[in-house]
C-alpha cells in the first residue's frame, strides 16, 4: 500500500479509551469512531458518558474509576462483551493533582494523582495486552502523558513524576511488546485549550500571587508557537498512531505542544 494512502488508522479497530466521556479522552473516542472504529470509553463521570453515548450511539461506555482494580475488571467485562476483543489501548485517565510547594502537598493528593496517573496505566496495561496479543489488527497501546513527563514542573511535584514515569512505562512496554507486534507509544499533550486548562492556570495564578489574565499570557509566552493545542490535535497524532503509516514507529514519546520550551 503506498504509505501516502495509509494515513487512516484500519477501519473496524476495537479500541478502549479510558476517561473518555470528557475533553482529550472523548476527542480520540469520537474521532476513531468517525473513523470506523470501535470504540468502548470508561469514566468516573456518569453524566458525561450518557451524554457522549447518546450523542455517538455506536460508543458504548462503562463507570469505573481508574484507580480501582475491581473496577478495571468490570471495564474488561464490558469490553469482552461489547467489543469481543481489543486492538488500541488509549490510557488518558490523568488528573491535574495538587498544586503547590512540595512542603504543603499531602500525603492523599500525592497518593490520588499516582494512582490516577500512573496505577491505572499499569492495570489497564495488565489485562489489555493479553487481548492485544491476539489482535491480528495491528495493536497499539497509546499512553497519554504530558509535557510534564519531558520538563521539570515547580508546584506540581505528584504530577510530573507521574507523567515522567509513563515515559519509564511506555520505552519498557514497547521493548517487552515489540516482538509480539505491539506498537507502544506516548503522546506528550502540551497545554490544551479547555476547561481543565482553565482551571490548571487559576490554581497556579492564586499559588504563585498574580492573576489569571497574567499567568494565562505566561504560559503562552513560553510555547514556541504562542498558542495553545486543541483535544483534536491529541485525537489526530493518536490515529496516526494507530494507522499503517506508524508501523514502524514504537517505543516514542511524541510532543504535540507548539513546542513548550520551559515550565
Ligand atoms: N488538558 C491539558 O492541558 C493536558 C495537557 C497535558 C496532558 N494532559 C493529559 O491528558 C489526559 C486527559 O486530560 P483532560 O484534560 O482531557 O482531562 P479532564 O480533566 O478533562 O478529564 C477527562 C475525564 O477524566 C475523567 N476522570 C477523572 N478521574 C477519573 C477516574 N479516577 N476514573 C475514571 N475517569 C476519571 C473525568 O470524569 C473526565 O471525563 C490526562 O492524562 C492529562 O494528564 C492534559
Amino acid at each position: 500500500m503506498p504509505i501516502l494512502d495509509s494515513l487512516r488508522p484500519m477501519p473496524h479497530l476495537r479500541v478502549l479509551v479510558t476517561a473518555g466521556a470528557n475533553g482529550i479522552g472523548a476527542a480520540i473516542a469520537r474521532a476513531f469512531h468517525e473513523a470506523g472504529a470501535r470504540v468502548h470509553v470508561c469514566d468516573i463521570d456518569r453524566s458525561a458518558l450518557d451524554r457522549l453515548t447518546a450523542e455517538l450511539p455506536g460508543i458504548t461506555g462503562s463507570m469505573a474509576d481508574v484507580a480501582v482494580a475491581a473496577d478495571i475488571d468490570l471495564v474488561f467485562d464490558d469490553v469482552q462483551a461489547s467489543l469481543g476483543g481489543l486492538d488500541v489501548l488509549v490510557n488518558n485517565a490523568g488528573i491535574a493533582g495538587p498544586t503547590g510547594p512540595i512542603e504543603s502537598i499531602e500525603g492523599a493528593g500525592w497518593e490520588r494523582t499516582i494512582a490516577v496517573n500512573l496505577n491505572s496505566q499499569y492495570y489497564f496495561a495488565r489485562r489489555a495486552v493479553p487481548m492485544l496479543k491476539q489482535s491480528l489488527a495491528g495493536p497499539c497501546l497509546i499512553s497519554i502523558g504530558s509535557v510534564a513527563g519531558r520538563l521539570g514542573y515547580a508546584y506540581r511535584t505528584p504530577y510530573a513524576a507521574s507523567k515522567w514515569a509513563i515515559v519509564g512505562l511506555t520505552k519498557s512496554l514497547a521493548i517487552e511488546l515489540g516482538p509480539h507486534d505491539i506498537r507502544v507509544n506516548a503522546i506528550l499533550p502540551g497545554t490544551v485549550e479547555g476547561e481543565r486548562m482553565r482551571g490548571v492556570i487559576a490554581a497556579r495564578a492564586a499559588a504563585v500571587g498574580v492573576s489569571v489574565d497574567e499567568m494565562r499570557q505566561q504560559y503562552l509566552s513560553k510555547i514556541s508557537l504562542r498558542r495553545m493545542v486543541d483535544a483534536d490535535d491529541v485525537a489526530a497524532l493518536a490515529l496516526f498512531l494507530c494507522s499503517p503509516a506508524a508501523r514502524n514507529m514504537t517505543g516514542q514519546a511524541i510532543s504535540i505542544d507548539g513546542n513548550v520550551e520551559y515550565l
